[in-house]
């Protein structure tokens, strides 16, 4: 049993197999905080933990009450302007303008399992891995509004997923200005705030900041999550390491404008919200309509942040992915975007994939450039059909030609945009997203489709519909190049125009629905200009996302190493690209690209029809040990080593194993070479101490206490006896660990 509640004193107790949630029912039904962290045992109720003083400049509750200050209390879902002048995790505007509530608990239900939310990503429990879900019912008399706040337990992975659903009972609308998913009020403030920052080709960042009094806050009001700021952050012990110390990681199954804040009031007690940028969002409930929030994922472990990463990819393999792409080994894919730009025929793109079936790889991915006229980036986003000057026997025979070589065929989408320059403008000009008589903002050349008008959803789903069955197509790439702007649309009234974010997004998410039901085989990958929505909404549609545009092997270090925090490696699609790189200019060798990359989901993005023979041999032996590896590397557990963010940021370095901890692949990738270097270590994970391991075919054998404690030591890469000298700047090593049988 996850869920225990104590009638009496209306505790509710949610425990996973190591961690406790508690709170509790207080007077006039205010919810409480109590307590997340190590798991503790169950009790009826916890007094210890809720006391409070009289706090002098705080609002009493009322004159009978002077001891009973909301202001003061740890809660679990609070308001605003009844004496807690923290910012709340809702507010509602009534028909008389006024923005006070008053929700008292109600009562409560346990479901077993749980299900999914209609309309949007959620987790789910198909596999009957134990979870519970509470349901606890606040209403607020005198507007006849209800709120639902649900938590599910998902005991194994340690995590507690939750979300709020309005519903207006009354009969007087009532607007939403704010409805986060979860509010967390922690005891103190010893905390590091760790973030993913970036921007265009350098995303996800890691951002280590002391937690200090006030709001800090990272958001998105782009309409994605961005990647400026991803939804997933942590908070940490400063002295949490990827090895040891506490830490709670918050995340959000939502791909549009978000918000993670912690505020630090004068008691140090850190209140987190997360959920729903209330920047840029108002929604209008009628009576009998009901508003469900996204749902927010926690999760806690007193064991350092590598156990966080890995509890939470176990987590969104069994219960935010489809099923059916748990263990799904992705395909080697090649795609033409770096190799061709939109300078392609057909018989450019056949020679491509036929080295890429001589090479082993699995799928060719035809990307931007193949519909309307689109010649370059200003035209024809809207219009897909082929451009028959580069495909003149339509893509559908183009497919049959992929598929006749024994190779899966992708193709790139960008379903949100149109161009001015596109048949779609000329009959509907009325679809791209503006403010009337006023200036529209190009981004990338282009604009946004009216995702929220559902006319513009079905075009664009029987568009592509046609071209899934005319080519048989096994994989989309979605893109989705730039940020809106004039968020309005012309087919709602003026005092909704503030749902238009939240609405477009739904609009997105109905779009996906429709076609991952509709064609359940082909593979969905996210893309925003690379990273720029990688997130838990776009990842339960499409279970693998373009981690970077910047493909370069260094910059890419840090990109993956930062998306490992709070994403498995399943979910990063990583490509192999040319080398000077294109967007650093860095000649890095090509095994080190390979050895990156390998940690996701594995692919080319080259004009491999132009490779020397000794490189395609080459990318052959990678291909062929990928394929050997593919599970570990997109699987495995994920310890991360040396960080790319720590000291100087020379040396970064990682490692996978398997289940049964008989095989690892470590990797240690160094960026400049020093002369005349110290001796350094490597210190395995996660091997088992009592087992003995060959390290790439090694006669010695070592146990794995050895290679974690005492580690291997790293001497110079550079040998500066060689006859012809080769540069030890961008290198990699790679670790083959196996037990002994
Ligand atoms: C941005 C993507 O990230 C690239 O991989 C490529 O698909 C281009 N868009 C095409 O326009």
């Amino acid at each position: 049993m996850a869920i225990h509640v104590d009638e009496t004193n209306q505790t509710f107790h949610l425990q996973t197999d190591h961690t406790s949630y508690i709170f509790q029912v207080l007077a006039h039904g205010i919810l409480g905080q109590v307590y997340y962290g190590k798991k503790i045992h169950v009790k009826p109720q916890y007094n210890e933990l809720l006391k409070r003083e009289l706090k002098t400049d705080t609002p009493a509750y009322s004159l009978d009450e002077p001891r009973f200050q909301i202001g003061d209390l740890k809660q679990e879902y609070s308001d605003t302007g009844t004496g807690d002048f923290r910012r709340p995790a809702y507010q509602v505007t009534q028909s008389n303008g006024s923005r006070i509530t008053d929700f008292k608990y109600d009562h409560y239900e346990v479901v077993q399992g749980k299900q999914r939310l209609a309309g949007l990503p959620s987790t789910f429990d198909d596999t009957d891995d134990g979870a519970e879900t509470l349901i606890v019912h606040l209403t607020d008399e005198l507007i006849q509004l209800d709120l639902e706040l649900n938590y599910t337990v998902f005991p194994h992975q340690d995590v507690i997923v939750r979300s709020a659903n309005f519903k207006n009972h009354g009969v007087e609308p009532v607007a939403l200005n704010a409805a986060l998913s979860a509010q967390l009020d922690l005891p103190d403030k010893q905390y590091d705030l760790i973030q993913f920052a970036g921007t265009w080709a350098r995303e996800r960042h890691l951002v280590r900041t002391p937690l200090r009094s006030g709001i800090q806050a990272i958001d998105s009001v782009r309409t994605t999550s961005s990647p400026q700021q991803n939804p997933f952050m942590m908070l940490a012990r400063p002295q949490t390491t990827d090895d040891r110390g506490e830490v709670f990681g918050f995340n959000l199954v939502y791909s549009g404008n978000f918000l993670d804040q912690v505020e630090v009031d004068q008691w140090n007690v850190s209140r987190v919200l997360v959920g729903i940028n209330p920047a840029e969002f108002e929604w209008q409930l009628a009576p009998d309509k009901a508003f469900q929030t996204p749902e927010a994922v926690m999760s806690y472990t007193p064991d350092g942040m590598n156990q966080l990463s890995q509890q939470m990819a176990a987590f969104y393999g069994e219960h935010l992915v489809d099923v059916k792409y748990r263990r799904m080994e992705r395909p080697i894919l090649v795609n033409n975007w770096e190799a061709t730009y939109f300078d392609f025929n057909d018989e450019k793109l056949l020679n491509i994939a036929k080295q890429a079936k001589k090479l082993g790889i699995e799928m060719f991915v035809l990307d931007d450039g193949w519909f309307g006229h689109r010649n370059d980036d200003h035209t024809s986003l809207g219009d897909w059909f082929v451009d028959p000057k580069k495909l003149p026997n339509g893509v559908g025979a183009f497919a049959d030609e992929v598929h006749d070589l024994g190779l899966k065929f992708g193709l790139w989408f960008e379903p949100e945009m149109i161009s001015m320059d596109s048949e779609l403008y000329q009959k509907h000009p009325d679809w791209l997203i503006h403010v009337p008589k006023r200036r529209a903002t190009p981004g990338r050349n282009q604009y946004v489709l009216d995702f929220s008008r559902p006319e513009v959803v079905d075009a664009i789903y029987a568009m592509m519909s046609k071209v899934i069955q005319d080519t048989k197509l096994d994989y989309i790439k979605w893109d989705m190049n730039r940020y809106i702007t004039e968020m309005y649309s012309t087919a709602l009234p003026a005092d909704r125009q503030l749902e238009m974010p939240h609405r477009y997004i739904l609009g997105v998410y109905n779009l996906y629905e429709r076609l991952t039901k509709a064609y359940p085989d082909v593979l969905f990958e996210s893309c925003a200009s690379g990273g720029g929505r990688f997130d838990l909404g776009m990842m339960y549609y499409a279970p693998q996302a373009w981690t970077s545009d910047d493909t370069d092997a260094v910059e890419r270090m840090k990109i993956q190493f930062g998306t490992s925090y709070g994403y498995p490696q399943a979910m990063m699609g990583a490509h192999v690209s040319a080398v000077p790189n294109e967007q650093t200019g860095r000649i890095t060798p090509l095994e080190t690209r390979a050895n990156v990359a390998f940690y996701g989901a594995f692919g080319y993005e080259l004009d491999i029809s132009k490779m020397s023979d000794q490189e395609a041999d080459e990318v052959k032996k990678q291909v062929a040990f990928y394929k050997q590896h593919r599970s570990l590397y997109q699987f495995g557990k994920l310890y991360r080593m040396d960080s790319p963010f720590d000291g100087d940021g020379n040396v970064m370095s990682w490692l996978v194993v398997d289940e049964q901890q008989a095989h690892a692949i470590a990797t240690r990738y160094q960026v400049l070479n020093h002369p005349n270097a110290p001796y350094e270590r490597l210190y395995l994970r996660g091997l088992d101490p009592d087992k003995q391991y060959r390290v790439n075919d090694s006669t010695e054998t070592y146990y794995g206490d050895e290679l974690m404690n005492a580690g291997i030591v790293i001497g110079s890469e550079f040998d500066d006896t060689a006859a012809v000298k080769n540069s030890a700047d961008f290198s990699s090593r790679r670790f083959m660990i196996d037990a002994v049988q």
